[in-house]
This record gives C-alpha cells, sequence and structure tokens, in this order.
C-alpha cells in the first residue's frame, strides 16, 4: 500500500496566517501539522509516501522531510498546480501508485487515540474497494457526511450538506484499491470546481464496494480548519503529551518502534534537535 499525503491550498480559511506559510506547516504544538497525518500513515505500516503540495511551498515541505531516509522511509513530491479537489491526488499520483493499493491522508487531519494503530493496520489489508471512515460530529455540514440505516447500512453520502442527514462526518483518511485512479478520472467538477472525494466514494458505494467504519467517541479527530481549532488542537496536544511524557505525531518514535531505523539512527536524529524538549524526547526514548 502506497501512502498520499494531500497539503496543498491556498488555506484562504486561515488568513492571514496562511498568507505566506502553507497551513500544513504551521505547528501544532510542537511539530508541524504534516508530522500528524505522515504519523498515521507510518503506523498503518505505510513506508513509501507521496506528497502533494502547490508549486511554492514543494520545497518548504523537501526542506522540513527531505528523502525520508533518515526515518526509513521514502518520501516523493508533486506539485497540485491548482485546488482541483481531493480526488485530483490520484489522477497526480497515478505512476506514484503503479500498481498498488493507496491511502489517502489530508494534511490538517489529526487522528489520536487508543486502538488506532489497529484500526490502521487492518485497513492497510485491504484488498478490494475502499475503506472510509465515520466520526460523529456536532457540525456535519462542514464535512462529506454519511447516512445509515437501521441495520448500519450506508444509504447516502452528502459533501457539505445544508440538511445533513446524520451527525457522522467523513475524516479526511481513505484507503482504495487501485480502480481509484481510473474512478477518479471519470468524476466531473462539482460546483465549486473540485473533483470531490465524496463523488470518488459514491462510485464505491454503488459499487456496493464501501466499507464505512465508525470511529469511536474516544478517538480525537481534530479540526485544524479556523484558528480556533489550531489553537484547540494545540492546546490538545499540550495537554496529553505533559500528561504523559509520551509524544503524539513524533514520526521519529514511530520509525524507532518500528525498527525502520536502529538506536544510533535516534540518536543522531536527536543530536540534531539538542536543547529542545523534541530532541531531548529522542534522547529519552534511544536511551532509556
Ligand atoms: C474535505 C472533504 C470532506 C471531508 C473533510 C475532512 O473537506 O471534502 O468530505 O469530510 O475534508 O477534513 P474540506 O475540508 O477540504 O472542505
Amino acid at each position: 500500500m502506497k501512502g498520499i499525503i494531500l497539503a496543498g491550498g491556498t488555506g484562504s480559511r486561515l488568513f492571514p496566517i496562511t498568507k505566506a506559510v502553507s497551513k500544513q506547516l504551521l505547528p501544532i504544538y510542537d511539530k508541524p501539522m504534516i508530522y500528524y497525518p505522515l504519523s498515521v500513515l507510518m503506523l498503518a505500516d505505510i513506508r513509501e509516501v507521496l506528497i502533494i503540495s502547490t508549486e511554492k511551498d514543494i520545497p518548504l515541505f523537501k526542506h522540513l522531510l527531505g528523502t525520508g531516509e533518515d526515518i526509513g522511509m521514502k518520501f516523493s513530491y508533486q506539485v497540485q498546480d491548482k485546488p482541483k479537489g481531493i480526488a485530483d491526488a490520484f489522477i497526480i499520483g497515478e505512476d506514484f501508485i503503479g500498481d498498488d493499493h493507496v491511502a489517502l491522508i489530508l494534511g490538517d487531519n489529526i487522528f489520536y487515540g487508543q486502538g488506532f494503530s489497529d484500526t490502521l493496520q487492518s485497513a492497510n489489508k485491504l484488498t478490494n474497494g475502499a475503506i472510509v471512515f465515520g466520526y460523529y460530529v456536532n457540525n456535519p455540514k462542514e464535512y462529506g457526511v454519511v447516512e445509515f440505516d437501521q441495520e448500519g447500512k450506508v444509504l447516502s453520502l452528502e459533501e457539505k450538506p445544508a440538511n445533513p442527514k446524520s451527525n457522522y462526518a467523513i475524516p479526511g483518511l481513505y484507503f482504495y484499491d487501485h480502480k481509484v485512479i481510473d474512478i477518479a478520472k471519470n468524476i466531473k467538477p462539482s460546483a465549486r470546481g473540485e473533483i470531490e472525494i465524496t463523488a470518488v466514494n459514491e462510485e464505491y458505494l454503488k459499487l456496493g464496494e464501501l466499507k464505512v467504519e465508525l470511529l469511536g467517541r474516544g478517538l480525537a479527530w481534530l479540526d485544524t480548519g479556523t484558528s480556533k481549532g489550531l489553537l484547540e488542537a494545540n492546546n490538545y496536544v499540550e495537554a496529553v503529551q505533559n500528561r504523559q511524557g509520551l509524544y503524539i505525531g513524533c514520526i521519529e518514535e514511530v520509525a524507532f518502534r518500528k525498527k525502520y531505523i536502529d538506536k544510533a539512527q535516534l540518536l543522531k536524529l536527536s543530536e540534531s534537535m539538542k536543547n529542545t524538549d523534541y530532541g531531548n524526547y529522542l534522547k529519552f526514548l534511544a536511551t532509556r
């Protein structure tokens, strides 16, 4: 399974913060936002990741993440010249995906909670069709929304409906089989001029190949789309990290726990960030 992080867009909902800086590079407490979705793909045992962003921001992501070699990963980069929609990622990423399956995560989606690694690892075992998730929110109008019948069968999907048929939003994390490339190519742009990910999911629903897994309320799916959401995400990460002394979204830690890198390499990485809590945390992991 390959992984794609979509980190494009103008970030206009966060202006002026994102006028000069990509949203996905903004700090969420002590690390750049993109570390969180990247750690999610790593927890799903995905080692080859394509990062899609704007021409202006790709050099910054390359500067931050490099080839991925230092954490036992393989990163590549491609430009999305216009915000043509989330499903455009599969057209841009066609060569990268090759004959494989693919997981897509939006660069501003943050997930954290017990059991999530297991959820991700079983989604990685997908052989056919699509797996997406459903998460109860109080503002479903802002998202793709899924409607179920009494037995939990999916009845409909709608993108940002004015009158949502349920409170279950579909977070920005999707697992697809290889068909997704052709499906994306055949989607017509929506009223806002984008090839919508919800339209892709509707195609899988029509084929009877869409699985919607509900994420429990014990899992945090945080919104970073507004200044208030950003602050809340910062506070959430700070509260959990300081209580436990264990980090959320630490890509070096995931690489170490998955044995992609050894102690010596983790120490080396910690050296490059010494005198910071983050660097000290890596050292603590390597030496305890
Ligand atoms: C996108 C998708 C929407 C999904 C959301 C998750 O919306 O279109 O279906 O629920 O991401 O973050 P956007 O935030 O890009 O408007």
